[in-house]
Order: structure tokens, then sequence, then C-alpha cells
């Protein structure tokens, strides 16, 4: 078993890595939380695969566990749904000393996530994440948040997990546009931080799904001790962490131009990855030839190197209503090289001018 610890002081937590965690849930979790009572929370497309898996292995180290399925979709992940929670919780008397397990994807784990942080001003939280997405992503960092009518991820909190628990075996079952989506959030911690994870996937990527999952457990620890040292230097979202938002400023533009029915976020943000070190090597701020590299690796990876057919003075007046914008600037994350990156605060008119 891999583990990777998120060094928090009083609040840092493990990450576990390996084939057959499902199964291990009940041990870990009594190690790490005790005697806890636990409210294990998921949805209709992960639940029928694994919940009873989750709830053996609880009620067999001897853990009240109780169970509640809710519509999967980014749907669910509302104030409606919270308050679904927060009766269950109540019906089955889930206490401060109690603990709430996320199974399943990114939508899951912040709703989850969300309803452990206010219920009784906040219980324990145990990430069992299912998505590749969730797994190098979603799962580590502590943001949990509801989405409202006007715009995603707009109500929240900042709650660590005490425990996160990765099976890459969980993904054996993961459909073929989730997968996709989430290895655009692993070419992109190569991209920024870890040059060496980038080279395992130009060889492992042209071998295919099987080829990338032989690998798995290393792709997996690698991305999490990216995403991990970085939450470690930035909790609260003030600084560094926003280098991980490489590729996502011109992902989100696609989103928003597409009203979220086009492309799935990891392959916008591949995209996206894409077109701006097109734009920052052409500007003479990326070494040569990176762009290649990276458009060269999504393509192998099944995904977009170019973005959709949107017209560049839409993609423009996305960006510039961007929540990263700092008056009229835009900060964005470039490349220095494969591995490096750096923030840059940036024009849009000028900066994005050659899109289209
Ligand atoms: N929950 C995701 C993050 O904190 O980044």
């Amino acid at each position: 078993m891999r583990t990777i610890e998120v060094s928090l002081g009083s609040r840092s937590y493990p990450v576990h890595i390996a084939p057959g965690l499902l199964d291990q849930s009940g041990p870990l979790v009594r190690e790490h939380l005790g005697e806890a009572a636990v409210a294990v929370v998921t949805d209709d497309r992960v639940g029928p695969i694994y919940l009873e898996r989750v709830l053996a292995s609880l009620r067999g180290s001897g853990l009240r566990a109780v169970s509640v399925t809710l519509p999967h979709g980014e749907k669910t992940k509302c104030l409606e749904q919270a308050a679904e929670l927060y009766r269950f919780f109540a019906e089955h008397h889930i206490t401060r000393r109690d603990a709430v397990l996320a199974l399943g994807g990114g939508v899951m784990g912040d709703l989850g996530g969300f309803a452990a942080a206010t219920w009784l001003r906040g219980v324990r939280f145990v990430q069992l994440p299912t998505s590749l997405l969730a797994q190098v992503d979603s799962s580590v960092g502590g943001k949990v948040a509801v989405d409202l009518p006007e715009g995603k991820n707009l109500v929240g909190a900042f709650h660590q997990p005490s425990l996160v628990l990765c099976d890459p075996r969980a993904l054996d079952t993961l459909p073929e546009e989730f997968w996709r989506d989430g290895l655009g959030e692993v070419a992109k911690y190569g991209a920024i931080r870890d040059e060496n994870l980038f080279r395992l996937l130009e060889e492992a990527a042209p071998l295919g799904r099987q080829g990338l999952m032989v690998r798995m457990d290393e792709i997996l620890g690698r991305c999490i001790a990216c995403k991990a040292d970085i939450v470690s230097r930035d909790e609260l979202d003030t600084g560094e962490r926003a280098i991980l938002n490489f590729g996502h400023s011109l992902g989100h533009a696609v989103e928003t131009c597409q009203r979220y029915s086009g492309l799935h976020h990891g392959e916008a943000v591949a995209a996206g990855m894409a077109a701006i070190t097109r734009l920052s090597e052409k500007q003479g701020l990326t070494e040569p030839g990176t762009a290649a590299r990276i458009e060269a690796l999504l393509t192998a990876l099944g995904l977009p190197a170019r973005l959709p057919e949107i017209p560049a003075d839409q993609l423009r007046a996305a960006l510039r209503r961007d929540k990263k914008a700092e008056g009229d600037g835009l900060r964005v994350v470039l490349l220095e090289r494969i591995g490096r990156c750096f923030t840059r605060l940036v024009q849009p008119e000028t900066f994005f001018a050659d899109l289209g």
C-alpha cells in the first residue's frame, strides 16, 4: 500500500492507495477514526456496484454503518440534496463522534463533504473516490461545496477529510468518458509539476487504457503527491494552489460557451492546456517544443488538443468574466517547460489575441 500524507498540522491525514482497498475500508476506518458510526453517501451508479462491499467491510470491523443512495450527476450537488442528507443523519443518530463516508466521484465527495462540514457544525469525513478525477483531484484538498442555480460551487467550506482511500480497481468499471475526464487532470500534474510523470504517461498512453492501468498505482501516487504538497502549502487557496488551474481558464471558457453540454470538464481542460501552451510558446514564454509534446500526449490519451469551433471573441468574453480575473487582467498558469510552471497576470485581449 502506498501512503501519502497531506501535512496540515492537526488536520493532517493519509491518502492510502492500493488495489482492493474498497474491501479494507472497515479496518482502515476503524484504525483512523475509532468506534464511529459511519453514514455512507453514494449514488445510484456507484452504489449498485460497490456499496455492499463497503458496508460489509465496515460492519465486519464492528462499526455501525448506514447508507443513503442519491441520484447520480451534477444536479445532485445542491442544497436540497444536502437537506436530504441532514434528515438521513438525524434519522440515524449521526453524532459528533461519527463520520460521513463519500463513496463515488466528485459529486458525492463535494456534497457528502459539504454535509459533513455543516452537520452538527462539522463531523469527520472519509473519502472513498471511485472516479479517476476524484482520486487524483477532488478527494484531496478539503474544498467541499454545492452548486446554486446562480453558479457552481457557490456555497461551501474547507473541511479536510480524515482519511482518503484510493482503490485503482474501482476504475475498472469507470465509463470511458469519465476515464478520459480524469486523464486530462493526470496530464496536468505531469505538465505543471512532475516531468517523470509526464514521461511515464508518454510511454504508457500508446498502450491504451490497459497499459495505463498497469502503471496506475504509480500514476495515482505521483498525482496525489503533487496535490498533497500544493495543498499542504496553501490549504485555503490564497496562493500556490492557483497552479492547479493550468488549462482551466480556457477550459472553463469553452464549457461556458458550450453551456456545459459540449466537452466534458477534463476534455475542455486538455484543449485549454494545449491552446494556452501554444500561445505562450509563440510569445517566447515557454521552451520551444513544449506545446507539441503536450499535444502528442493528449492525442495519445484520446483527449482533444485543439479548442472546439467557438468564435474567438466569445471565448475572450468568457475569459474576461473568469473568476480569476483581477481588474482588467486575468491570472493564468503557463509552463516554463514540461514539469515547471508559473503564474502571470495577462490582458485577455492581447494575450489571447491569436486564439481564433
Ligand atoms: N476538494 C478538492 C480540493 O480541495 O481541491
